[in-house]
């Protein structure tokens, strides 16, 4: 079903299995027993996994499906998640530990302890209350990697305010758009950002992306370059000044295990950002869970760092809420890989002993084209398990990580997962699976994912479908924010009579029964492990004077896993002048840019005439994913017109 790649075609034969060492399996968090205990109850096997949190009131009901697809988890229960990331660490005497060791790119560190993060959480939840929010209102965060980021996520989890963090990089529009949608009432940024050694603005971007919102009263900026920024008298506050004179104390309030705990946008196939809302029960004990299994995170042992970016779902469940509860000792890092040399990551981990590296494919492979030589220079004996996530990993990426990161020892985790699945549900157990290269292998105790076809019907051993989840999960999405057809539609009419989740995902079956997903079947592309939707570049592009049509595709790209290749049919007047031309394409990188944001910038746009399309009018991805891949053009019987990619390939051989 799927159309395969030859890089797919090459994970697909992959044989080599790495068993466990013993000595890991000795001391290992995971154990093979639990796969047979979620089986036998499955609900009574979640209800033991929430007891790994503080409860102010223990719920009446594990599971809740009455209303499906809409689930209540641990109904009746109450709990402060703030409470259970900070407070009780420092209740039980761990005041002292570490829970942050914060890098910032330009070589400035600061520690913070359980003791430090509850005291700045509870100053910052003091500054919003001041300002007039209650539970339940939405606060908008645009943060690079500061403590600050995940201080003022935990002080909206501590209020009950429901936070949506929108990445860094993201433009002033889509911004925007995420504001309105949620109807922010507050927003949270910084002057500026360091990257790459330079200070980029981050507050001027924010102030164009409000200009006339109006749900918004406060911005709260946090100083970071001392840039200059422009102000807003009565609407803009700085940080420092708001939170640094507030009381220290604050009482932490119970809520409701299904209060709205953050609002995460993502990618759809359609072009509007889809709001994925995350409740607080289910989802702080399923994070907490995969992170103590998954990880093997040992508390006050280990050093775990994760280099995502809270921006993403993988910072908001293994950055903030997951690590925490489990009372991590992790590194944070603010800046990117190469700077100021390509060694910077394991200077990290030298430094610190990071015991626990979760990071993406897409980095391990530029970590790859750098060289073996930089990580060598580095003693990386510490690390003890190693993760990956966003995208298939390869199985010459994961031998090289594993070779060259984790001296040929480490277990390495390829967890499965989705903004809206919450956290990890496929993924090896360290200590118990004997992982292969390139498979996710096998849904966690607790979870339950099958590989169906067109019909629903389970494939067998060896074959390949559309993965789904069949068996609802604690730290599932509660819907869209706003849009509850919407979210039965996307997630819940493609298999509405068995009921089942999709995913999106194309998976196989291997003969042993793993699992190995093949990437994205819909119209989703995935660079460097982000998910961007073709039509959402499409859109980009066609609001742009010169263009009259545009297609996108994602094409498999060796570094990023996908590039973005843009295929645009400019106006009349554009395309007679070839050096228009080649300004409009440069143009149009720039424009799609700004108006998502740098991340969905087309590696290469080619102007054609004309676009292959059926006689139904719908264009035909695959044949121009032929082409972007400078593969042999597939079938064109569907086609409307079938001389339209002789035209198409022709114009790009001569070079037009
Ligand atoms: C893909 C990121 C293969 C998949 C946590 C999914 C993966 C999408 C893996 C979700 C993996 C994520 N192997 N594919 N280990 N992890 N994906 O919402 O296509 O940013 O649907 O969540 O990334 O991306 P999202």
């Amino acid at each position: 079903m799927t159309e395969q790649s030859p890089a797919l075609d090459n994970l697909l034969n992959e044989s080599r299995t790495f068993p466990p060492s013993d000595e890991f399996a000795a001391r290992a968090n995971a154990t093979a027993d639990l796969y047979a205990e979620a089986d036998a109850d499955r609900e009574a096997f979640w209800a033991k996994q929430a007891e790994r949190l503080h409860w102010e009131t223990k719920w009446t009901q594990v599971l809740d499906w009455s209303d499906a697809p809409f689930a209540k988890w641990f109904a009746g229960g109450k709990l402060n998640v703030a409470y259970n990331c900070v407070d009780r660490h420092v209740d039980d005497g761990h005041g002292d530990q570490v829970a942050i060791h914060w890098v910032g790119e330009p070589g400035d560190t600061r520690d913070l302890t359980y003791a430090d993060l509850k005291r700045e959480v509870s100053k910052a939840a003091n500054a919003l209350a001041s300002l007039g929010l209650v539970a339940g209102d939405r606060v908008a965060i645009q943060l690079q990697m500061v403590p600050e980021a995940i201080v003022a996520m935990l002080a909206c989890a501590r209020l009950g305010l429901t936070h949506s963090v929108v990445f860094g990089g993201f433009s002033p529009t889509a911004l925007r758009s995420r504001v309105d949608d949620a109807q922010a009432r507050v927003v949270i940024t910084s002057d500026g950002q360091f990257r790459r050694g330079k200070a980029a603005p981050m507050k001027a971007n924010v102030d164009e992306a409000l200009e006339g919102a109006e749900s918004v009263e406060k911005v709260i900026v946090v100083r970071r370059t001392e840039t200059e920024v422009p102000w807003t008298e009565g609407r803009d506050l700085w940080w420092h000044e708001l939170v640094d004179s507030q009381s220290e104390e604050h009482t932490p309030e119970a809520f409701d295990a299904e209060h709205p705990l953050y609002i995460l946008y993502t990618s759809g196939t359609t072009g509007k950002p889809k709001g994925i809302l995350h409740t607080s029960g289910g989802y702080l004990t399923q994070a907490a869970y995969t992170h103590h299994t998954v990880f093997d995170h040992k508390p006050g042992e280990d050093v775990y760092w994760c280099t995502a970016d809270i921006g993403w779902v993988t910072g908001h469940t293994y950055i903030v809420y997951g690590p925490l509860a489990n009372r991590v000792t992790q590194v944070v890092y603010e800046g990117t890989p190469n700077t100021p040399h390509e060694g910077r990551h394991w200077e990290i981990i030298q430094q610190y002993k990071v015991s626990i590296y979760y990071t993406a494919p897409t980095l391990i492979r530029t970590f790859m084209k750098w060289g073996k030589e930089i990580p060598e220079k580095y003693d990386l004996s510490s690390l003890r398990v190693l993760g990956s996530v966003g995208e298939p990993i390869n199985p010459e990426a994961w031998i090289w990580y594993r070779e060259n990161i984790g001296a040929g020892k480490a277990p390495i985790v390829d967890t499965w997962w989705q903004t809206e699945t919450g956290s990890i549900m496929i993924s090896p157990l360290p200590g118990v699976t004997a992982a292969k290269p390139g498979s996710a292998q096998r849904a966690l105790p607790g979870i339950s994912a099958k590989v169906v076809d067109d019909q629903a019907t389970e494939v067998g051993r060896g074959g390949g479908g559309y993965l789904v989840l069949d068996q609802p999960w604690p730290s599932m999405l509660r819907g869209i924010w706003g849009d509850n057809d919407r979210y039965r539609e996307t997630y819940w009419s493609r298999f509405a009579d068995q009921g089942f989740y999709f995913a999106g995902d194309g998976a196989k079956y291997d003969d042993d029964g793993d699992i190995w997903l093949l990437g994205r079947v819909d119209d989703v592309m995935n660079v460097s492990g982000h998910r961007i939707s073709t039509t959402e570049v499409e859109s980009a592009l066609v609001s742009h004077p010169t263009v009259a049509e545009a297609a996108v595709v994602g094409a498999t790209d060796p570094t990023t896993g996908q590039g973005i290749v843009a295929f645009v049919i400019l106006r009349g007047n554009v395309a007679q002048d070839e050096a228009k031309g080649e300004e409009a394409i440069t143009a149009l990188r720039n424009h799609v840019a700004k108006e998502i944001g740098p991340i969905a910038k087309p590696r290469q746009i080619m102007v054609v005439p004309e676009l292959p399309k059926t006689r139904s009018g719908k264009i035909m991805r695959r044949l121009l994913r032929d082409v972007a891949e400078n593969r042999q053009v597939g079938d064109v019987t569907t086609l409307a017109d079938s001389s339209v990619m002789d035209l198409i390939s022709s114009g790009l051989n001569s070079g037009k």
